[in-house]
This record gives C-alpha cells, structure tokens and sequence, in this order.
C-alpha cells in the first residue's frame, strides 16, 4: 500500500507509516493508506500489531502542515475527522497495539502513539503537542487522550506551552513505557508483542475492551463490563486448556507443559 508498510512475524503485525521524506507526516492520503492497512489485517492470524516510522528519525512528524495550511473552517473540521476516525479504529482494534516510536513523535505522530494500547520509544524519541504555536488545537485527539494518559495538568502544560520533550521525560511523566537504544526499539517492540502473543487471544481481547469500555463509564457500570467480558472467557478452550494445565502443575511439577493457545 502507497505510504503503508506491512508485514506479520509469527503472530505479530508490524505496520510502518512510510513517508520519510516528509518524516512520516500524515496527509489525507497516508491517512486513508492507514485506514485501509488497518482495515487489512487479519485479526485470525494476527494477536498483536506494532505501529512504527519509516527511517531512523521520525515516528510521525504531524499531519501535513502544507495541506493543512491553506484549509477551510469546515476543511478544517473535516480533516480532524478523518483523523480522528482512523485513530479510534486504531484505538478500538481488538488486539493490543503497541507504538514503536523511533524518533519524533509530534502532533498528530504524538496523537497516533496516544491511540495505541502501550508506547517505547527509541533515545531519540522526541515528543510534543506543538499546535498552539502553529494557530490551531491538537486536531487527532491530543486533547482528549494526552490528559487520559498523563493527566491534566501535565497534558495542558505540554498543550499550552507547545515545548516538545525528549524521550526520558516523556518516561518520566508516563507517556511511555519503556525507553530503548535506537538499535534495540524494534527487537524489544517484537518481544513484547510475543510475549502478548503467547497468552490467550480471547482472554487479552476482552481485557483490553473491559479497561477501553471501562474507562468511559462509572465505576458501577465498569465493573459489570468486567463482569460479562469476565464470563465470556469461561467455557473456551483456553479457559479450559489454561486452567486444567495449572492444576496439573500443582499435582506434578513434571506435567508442567506451555499451552499453546488458540483463539478459542
Ligand atoms: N508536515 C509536512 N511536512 C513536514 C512535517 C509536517 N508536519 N514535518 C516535517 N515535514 C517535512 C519538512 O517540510 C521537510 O520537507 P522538505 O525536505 O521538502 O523541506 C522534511 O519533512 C524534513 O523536515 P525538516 O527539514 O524540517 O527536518 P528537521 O530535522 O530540520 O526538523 C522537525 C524536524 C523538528 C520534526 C521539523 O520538521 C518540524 O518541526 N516539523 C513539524 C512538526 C509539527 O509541528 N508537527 C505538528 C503538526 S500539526 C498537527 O499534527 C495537528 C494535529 O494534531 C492533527
């Protein structure tokens, strides 16, 4: 696909946004590649996706400011839904999604990483909301996913202040998980997507859609989402299979076997 990269490595998805020229930024096209790559997958096969950049600078350097500039109130608004649409496609994807990120992450690159379940970054990572010096807000749900993720008060300084920060301060404030040399991103990024991988599919869907769902709900109504995602996973094989496997491991260590689990 024309901006989009992708390929499968066992059961992972490795989605690279691929437009290095323009460091990656996203215009209507890399958009509806994305959308379409998403779209792709196959979710039978595939149990976790990892989104990166193409080249060894940049994640995503923003949505396309050239295209932007010369764009209508309604362009405007319209532009920020084709975005938006894809991020919360992305976002809303049934298998965990980990971004990659390996080198500036800025504007909608930030805003793309802050739709993925887990971010790692590289030491050059650099990341930033810088809309506010460019006369315009966050536009692909910076502002909304920024504060989820590390909190008001620091999402409105990063917003306000339009400052980028490197990748130990976005550690610091919790914006990734993990920082890596540049080197390394990519084989810890396949780790942990195995690592993921290799546990029920079914289980680690319903847990990534009872803490999405959850989220926007009371407390009250949380919990029974957990309630029912919780018993959707009884009576599948890999209840089943998981369960029966420890109880065999309680009565003789030497039973002990890894459970390959399916997807039921
Ligand atoms: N849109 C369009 N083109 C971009 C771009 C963007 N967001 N970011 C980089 N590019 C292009 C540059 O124009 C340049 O193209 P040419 O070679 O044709 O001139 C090429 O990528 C390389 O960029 P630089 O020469 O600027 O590279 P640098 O290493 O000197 O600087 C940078 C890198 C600091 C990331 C700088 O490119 C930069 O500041 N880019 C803009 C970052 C930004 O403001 N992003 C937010 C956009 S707004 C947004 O995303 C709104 C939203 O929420 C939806």
């Amino acid at each position: 696909m024309g901006f989009i990269q992708y390929e499968t490595d066992g059961f992972v998805g490795i989605l690279t946004i691929d437009r290095p020229k323009a460091l990656n930024a996203l215009n209507s096209e890399v958009l509806a590649d994305l959308d379409a790559a998403i779209d792709a997958i196959d979710l039978d096969a595939v149990r976790a996706l990892i989104i990166t950049g193409s080249g060894d600078k940049s994640f995503v350097a923003g949505a396309d400011i050239g295209e932007m500039s010369t764009l209508t109130k309604a362009q405007g608004e319209e532009f920020g839904k084709k975005g938006n649409d894809v991020f919360r496609k992305l976002e809303t994807l049934p298998i965990p999604v980990i971004a990659a990120v390996n080198g500036f992450a800025l504007g909608g690159g930030c805003e793309l990483s802050l739709s993925c379940d887990i971010r790692i970054c590289s030491e050059n990572a650099v990341f930033g909301q810088p809309e506010t010096g460019l006369g315009i807000t966050p536009g692909f749900g910076g502002t909304q996913r920024l504060a989820r993720t590390i909190g008001v008060g620091m999402a409105k300084q990063l917003i306000y202040t339009a400052k980028n920060i490197k990748a130990d301060e976005a550690y610091r404030i919790g914006l990734v998980n993990n920082v890596y040399p540049v080197e390394q991103l990519m084989d810890e990024a396949k780790k942990l997507a195995s690592t993921i991988a290799a546990n029920a599919p079914i289980s680690v869907r319903a847990s990534k859609k009872a803490i999405n769902d959850g989220l926007q709900v009371d407390i009250d109504k949380a919990i029974e989402i957990e309630e029912k995602l919780f018993g959707s996973c009884f009576e599948s094989e890999d209840q089943i299979e998981g369960m029966a496997n420890f109880l065999r491991k309680k009565d003789d260590p030497a039973k002990v076997k890894h459970v390959a689990f399916k997807n039921a």
